[in-house]
């Protein structure tokens, strides 16, 4: 299946891996908007991601989001952890060709460096590689962004590039191919589109990724 295909997956199925659950956007409940609402105005988590904190009122980020999810070159996930309570957002946008970038926030700190974020991410590549048959999918952190950083390389992404911003803000390019993730995952590409199941239990404990608040913020 190639990436042109990928309009038979849409809306995306809900994805598990580890102790996450990935929800398509569309499905959050009004708890769940309300906290993605906060994680979004948070300051720390904007400089994180590099935009600024939304002052939309709710309702508008939330017809934004939609909005933006609903298109062809996005696949946007609200993150749910082990007790079903939604923990943050994770997304590939830009999906173009057999191509995609990748973005994530945990954006409850409670869950910070637990390997949520892990999980989360693995769910999604394996929709990526595997359902949705993409051959790269690309990142982008800043150099300050350290816990970032090291959770992408434990998935499996590789830094391509650091490029200094015209702030002096170091820009961390990383990117994870097709082969790779098969290599790391250690068995042949799963057949089946459409399997919600993307991976195994854990057993252990355990993207500037653009989730795009500042596209859905025009205010910001
Ligand atoms: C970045 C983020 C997605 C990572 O998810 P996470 O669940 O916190 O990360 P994980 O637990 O899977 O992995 C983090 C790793 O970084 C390590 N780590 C934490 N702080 C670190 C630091 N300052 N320096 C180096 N490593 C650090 C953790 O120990 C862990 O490694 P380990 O499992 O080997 O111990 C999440 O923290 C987050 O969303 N943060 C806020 C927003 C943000 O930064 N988004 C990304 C923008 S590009």
């Amino acid at each position: 299946m190639t990436a042109t295909s990928v309009g038979i997956a849409h809306p995306p199925p809900r994805l598990t891996w580890g102790r996450v659950e990935l929800r398509p956007i569309a499905d959050l409940d009004r708890h769940a908007w309300r906290r993605l609402h906060a994680h979004f105005r948070d300051p720390e988590i904007a400089h994180l991601n590099g935009t600024p904190p939304s002052r939309l009122p709710l309702w508008l980020l939330r017809r934004m989001l939609r909005a933006d999810a609903a298109r062809h070159d996005r696949r946007t996930f609200g993150i749910f952890d082990e007790h079903a309570a939604y923990i943050g957002t994770v997304e590939l946008y830009d999906l173009r060709g057999s191509e995609a970038t990748l973005g994530i926030i945990i954006g409850e700190r409670s869950h910070w460096s637990r390997g949520y974020g892990g999980d989360a991410m693995r769910a999604l590549l394996a929709f990526a590689f595997e359902q949705l048959g993409l051959e790269r999918v690309r990142l982008h952190t800043f150099g300050d962004n350290e816990r970032a950083q090291a959770a992408f390389r434990k998935v499996g992404f590789v830094e391509r590039q650091r490029l200094t911003g015209p702030r002096g803000r170091v820009d961390v390019h990383m990117e994870l191919a097709r082969s790779a993730w098969f290599e790391r995952r250690g068995a042949p590409p799963a057949p089946a589109a459409g399997t919600a199941q993307a991976g195994p239990a854990r057993t252990a404990s355990g993207a500037p990724a653009n989730l795009s608040p500042a596209a859905a913020d025009a205010t910001g």
